[in-house]
């Protein structure tokens, strides 16, 4: 081992993880939570199928929190599938971005549910991508001490990460995600067909988050992209209903093991330490979330080959997948003097969530397929930073 990993935490997922099937098409998975325990139900149609909804905990009203964007498309579906459940189903839509992932927004949510006398049996919808999902997910767990809430994912990153898992967050002006609370919804409702209507560029984003499944977990998944990404850009409804299954069977079976993170569930971070110096170093919503995950992966892989775990080519083949999905691989500079770009990076890092005591902690590849914690001498880190800013594209 090399002398610069200070300790490597491994996490050997392969054995428990049921084995990649490509031909296989659940309709729902399960999340595997004992009380907490919930389904996924995916398909084509999902929003407007009754059997989707069939079982929920009907309360009186239903109040579908989305955005003014995905409210266009499809908060009146979804309102027309809810309406023979609940006596009342309202919509609140919030500004569309990242910028509204605030207090400011949760208050909006709160002062509807206020004025509309909403009890602690109404039930929230979180229709929409991840800020929708994180805002919703978050107003569900603090109004009246917690009310039930069921996530509508309508975005790639949605539908294969942040709708399942129960994190939710609003961020801070000095950090993302910063405030929130682990809070498990009481299904997903996962409709692939509403990716057809998704700009290119968050499906790209969204395939960031996918691709990861593949070094952290499931080396026959990542194979299965390589030979799909085309497919899978061009929105072939088949190819996005695998993507979407086995992400969800990945992070469902992560979630299991470890549902407050308290280990394993990190290895989900993958990419993550490094993409969070490049939204907080280049300003947020610069690159989206997901290209800077791409770029951060590739930089993980590196250091990973730095701390003599993995060779050159599987960093190379990884870089080629992130490519091929239409994502940065070149890290940024978030500052002109190189020194004062290392700074800057550092500094960011140390910042991250998964720091402890201001080190920071890498999720790297142990092996292709499996993933570990490590920590690594800031001289390591700075050379890995301008080893992937010096790159070609
Ligand atoms: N809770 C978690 O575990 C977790 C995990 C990963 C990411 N996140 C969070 O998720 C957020 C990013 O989510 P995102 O990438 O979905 O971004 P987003 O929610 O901002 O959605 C991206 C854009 O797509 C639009 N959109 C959504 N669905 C659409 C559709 N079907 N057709 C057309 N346009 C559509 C949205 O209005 C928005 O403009 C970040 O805040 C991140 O922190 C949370
Ligand atoms: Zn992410």
């Amino acid at each position: 081992m090399n002398a610069s990993v200070t300790s490597v935490t491994h996490f050997p997922i392969r054995a428990a993880l049921s084995a990649f099937q490509p031909a296989s098409a659940a309709s729902a998975l399960t999340i595997d939570l004992g009380a907490r325990s919930y389904r996924i139900h995916l398909g084509f149609g999902t929003m407007a199928d009754a059997a989707s909804w069939a079982g929920l905990a009907a309360g009186h009203t239903a109040v579908i929190v989305t955005n003014t964007t995905v409210q266009a498309w499809y908060a009146q579906p979804l309102q027309q599938a809810l309406e023979p459940i609940f006596s009342r189903v309202l919509v609140l839509a919030l500004p569309d971005g990242e910028q509204y992932k605030t207090w400011n927004s949760l208050n909006t949510i709160f002062d509807a549910l206020l004025t509309h006398q909403c009890d602690r049996k109404t039930v929230l919808f979180a229709l929409g991508g991840g800020v929708v999902g994180d805002v919703t997910g978050f107003a569900a767990a603090c109004y009246m001490r917690g009310v039930p809430f069921v996530q509508v994912p309508t975005t790639l990153l949605a539908q294969v990460d942040s709708s399942v898992g129960g994190k939710t967050a609003i961020n801070h002006p000095q950090g993302k995600n910063m405030i929130g609370a682990f809070y498990q919804p009481e299904r997903v409702v996962c409709d692939i067909s509403t990716l057809q209507t998704l700009p290119d560029r968050e499906l790209s984003a969204g395939l960031a988050e996918v691709i990861k499944y593949g070094p952290i977990a499931d080396m026959a998944f990542f194979e299965w992209l390589e030979a799909h990404m085309g497919a899978l850009r061009a929105r072939d409804p088949q190819a996005l209903r695998m993507a979407v299954q086995r992400s969800c069977e990945i992070k469902a079976w992560v979630v299991s093991q470890d549902e407050h993170e308290t280990g394993m569930r990190a290895i989900l971070n993958f990419g993550h330490t490094f993409a969070h110096a490049i939204e907080a170093g280049l300003g947020f919503g610069t690159w989206l979330h997901g290209e800077a995950v791409g770029c951060g992966m590739v930089m993980a892989a590196r250091l990973s080959q730095a701390l003599g775990l993995v060779d050159a080519a599987f960093c190379e083949r990884l870089q080629h997948l992130v490519q091929a999905a239409g994502l940065p691989t070149v890290a940024p500079a978030l500052a002109q003097d190189p020194a004062a770009n290392a700074a800057a990076w550092l500094h960011h890092m140390r910042v991250d969530k998964k720091a402890q005591a201001g080190q920071i902690r890498f999720v790297v590849i142990a092996q292709p397929g499996q993933a570990a914690l490590a920590t690594a001498d800031d001289a390591l880190v700075t050379r890995t930073i301008a080893q992937c800013s010096a790159q070609t594209a």
